[in-house]
């Protein structure tokens, strides 16, 4: 006999019977997004979403009203060269008006702006005021060795606030930022320098991960010693270890900020709307990275309002993005976004789990922190330590959850709701690409939320699950996952490739809408379900890699002729990265040469490319033409049918 009790699946009041977890009304009734459609004469959500796609102009006019513009646009939108958008077309802009110099004619002058903890401990903090001084004080270190309006400083620092100031100081004098995420090595490095031609490239003696110094001086300097176009190179002493300096090519930061040229008043440079403000390499399905532009006018408008709308920040907020500034998610959310709202951006140096795994949520407890924005393999890997870590703290001054990288699963996103949020805070799932900019399949605190769905388009964003056609697909059926109309966070296009920005994204729809790359559904509610990328990237911890750029670190080793890499299920990191390898005629497969291997792409790549396995084999399934049929491998690795094999090579 068994006795009926009643256990509660949840401790949260506000899980529905349908598992759907309902919105707090007091949340609803505080929230940013309730204002703003109260003003507009709405009453619900989808009357204010169907407004603002059926008037895209007025609603993007509405929230580009939220920034200050040295002289107002002409024009919303120019399509007339689609897929070359533009935005607010003629108004003149810049960035780092918005993120800084508005915000000190009022009371925030004083307010904090940046508060970091490095990972041994060591705490600073800048107000509005204290930020410009910095931006100020590089931009004019940066004038002074010769940067101009349109080039492309190259950037590899640790997170430290330097890195930030290097951002906003570029942004300032008009001149693109390029940051390379300081977990990449010297091959990745060199080649995103080289492409953007960077003269400077701006970096740190080391930064500290796991309690390690990470050397990334020394990785510069082999980069640099293969990058003919670095004249000079700015050094942030952050570990103070032993490094080289080159005389005449590398500087020590606090040098440069100590002479007289940098002062604490440089003007900030109005720009065109659609000015470069950043170029972001990130991986796509074949060949080299991809330098992704975005510009000054549009994509601040678009960051500001989404950041608003779905995190819905309040003056008196603390909130936290904990991903890198070296990705997209830390250019706008970290940097960008919470600046130009105002708000308090809190940034930490060091991995999540030390020394202890407690140093988020004692980061949480000690900085009072309101919005949490992590990804779904942090929760996972933090999951693992069990609850009593986290209960260790008090977690109250939460409010509001998010979640970028990859699909969360509903185990992670409970145990994130439940023993994180206590059942309070609403989870924003943000469905988003370096390419977009900002959010744009995601929650906003009045959404009734289900775990694992990014829910639904932003305002202005209009979204559909679509087959090769462009035909848009039934209710919960797979298929691709499009934009059907521009937003003003678009990226412009590929830095000298355009053709290659209209051939990925536009072309291979013949409707001209955007391909995000990843299939999806949406189910009867009309939410989104992502499922993944349908190309050859991989997705790692939430980062993004490139199968292509995998296999040539493979190839460049000399024991390698041929090689493929596939992504397979991993419980932390989400997927995996797996080698397949053909060595050379006579070269011995050995557990050390494995070894090697691992470690070659690591040192070529940065350690997060490191595989999970290699296996030596004799050949690879093939198609006709030559290409590696990757999903071959992988359903053999799974131990599916490997489908069609028609084109396979006989
Ligand atoms: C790819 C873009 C956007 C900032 C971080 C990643 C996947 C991103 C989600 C999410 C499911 C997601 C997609 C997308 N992705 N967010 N909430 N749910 N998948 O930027 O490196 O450009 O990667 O990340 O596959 O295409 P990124």
């Amino acid at each position: 006999m068994s006795i009926d009790v009643v256990e509660p699946k949840t401790i949260s009041q506000f899980e529905d019977e349908q598992g759907i977890y309902q919105p707090a009304p007091h949340i609803v009734e505080q929230a940013n997004i309730t204002a703003y459609m109260r003003s507009k004469g709405f009453s619900t959500w989808e009357e204010l979403y169907q407004w603002s796609i059926e008037h895209p102009h007025l609603f993007w006019a509405d929230m580009a009203n939220r920034l200050e513009w040295y002289e107002p646009w002409e024009k919303v939108l120019d399509d007339s060269n689609k897929p070359f958008y533009k935005w607010f077309v003629g108004g003149k802009f810049n960035i780092v008006h918005n993120a800084i110099d508005r915000h000190l004619k009022t009371a925030r002058r004083n307010k904090q702006a940046l508060i970091w903890e490095g990972e041994d401990g060591s705490y600073r903090a800048f107000s509005y005021f204290g930020i410009n001084r910095e931006v100020s004080k590089f931009a004019n270190v940066l004038k002074s060795m010769g940067v101009q309006p349109g080039d492309i400083v190259s950037i590899y620092m640790p997170r430290i606030p330097e890195l930030v100031f290097a951002m906003l100081a570029c942004a300032k004098i008009g001149a693109a930022h390029s940051v390379i995420y300081g977990g990449f090595s010297v091959e990745a490095l060199r080649e995103r320098i080289a492409d953007a031609q960077s003269k400077v490239l701006i970096t740190a003696d080391g930064g500290y991960m796991r309690g390690k110094i990470v050397e990334l001086k020394k990785i510069a300097d082999e980069a640099m010693g293969h990058s003919p176009s670095i004249q000079t190179c700015i050094v942030v002493r952050r570990t103070g270890h032993n490094v080289e300096m080159q005389a005449g090519r590398d500087y020590w930061w606090h040098d440069l900020m100590s002479l007289p040229i940098a002062t604490a008043r440089c003007e900030t440079v109005p720009v065109d709307a659609e000015h470069p403000l950043y170029i972001l390499y990130t991986s796509g399905s074949t060949g080299k990275p991809k330098g992704v532009v975005h510009v000054h006018g549009g994509y601040a408008v678009y960051i500001a309002s989404t950041l608003y709308f779905t995190f819905d920040i309040k003056e008196e907020d603390r909130y936290w993005c904990a991903a890198d500034p070296g990705w997209v998610t830390g250019h706008s959310y970290i940097v960008y976004g919470p600046l130009i709202e105002g708000a308090t951006s809190f940034m930490y140096e060091g991995a999540p789990n030390y020394p202890y795994p407690n140093r988020w949520w004692s980061l949480v407890e000690k900085y009072g922190i309101n919005i949490l924005y992590t990804a779904p393999t942090a929760i996972r890997g933090l999951m693992r330590f069990g609850d009593a870590w986290p209960n260790r703290h008090d977690l109250s001054s939460l409010r509001l959850l998010g979640s970028v990288g990859e699909p969360i699963n509903p185990e992670a996103w409970r145990w994130f709701y439940n023993v994180i949020g206590k059942g309070r805070c609403p989870i924003m799932d943000t469905w988003w690409q370096t390419e977009t900019g900002g959010f744009m399949i995601t929650p906003n605190p009045t959404t009734p939320l289900k775990p694992g769905s990014a829910t639904r388009p932003f305002l202005g964003i209009q979204a559909d699950v679509v087959d090769e056609q462009g035909h848009s697909k039934g209710a919960n059926e797979d298929g691709l996952l499009v934009i059907k109309s521009p937003w003003p966070g678009m990226m412009r296009t590929i830095l000298r490739d355009p053709d290659r920005y209209v051939n990925q994204y536009w072309n291979s729809d013949p409707r001209g809408m955007y391909t995000a790359g990843d299939s999806a559904r949406k189910d009867e509610d009309g939410y989104f379900w992502i499922i993944g990328r349908i190309d050859d990237v991989i997705k790692v911890s939430g980062y993004r890699l490139g199968t292509a750029e995998i296999e040539s670190a493979l190839v460049s080793h000399p024991a390698v002729s041929e090689a493929a890499a596939i992504g397979l299920p991993h419980e932390v990191k989400g997927t995996a990265i797996h080698c397949f390898v053909i060595l050379r005629a006579g070269i011995e497969e050995t557990p050390a040469l494995e070894d090697e291997l691992k470690a070659h792409v690591a040192r070529e790549m940065g350690p997060i490319a490191r595989p999970e396995s290699i296996k030596f084999v004799s050949m690879l399934p093939k198609t006709r033409s030559g290409k590696i049929m990757r999903r071959v491998l992988k359903a053999q690795a799974l131990g599916q049918d490997p489908g069609d094999l028609s084109t396979l090579e006989g």
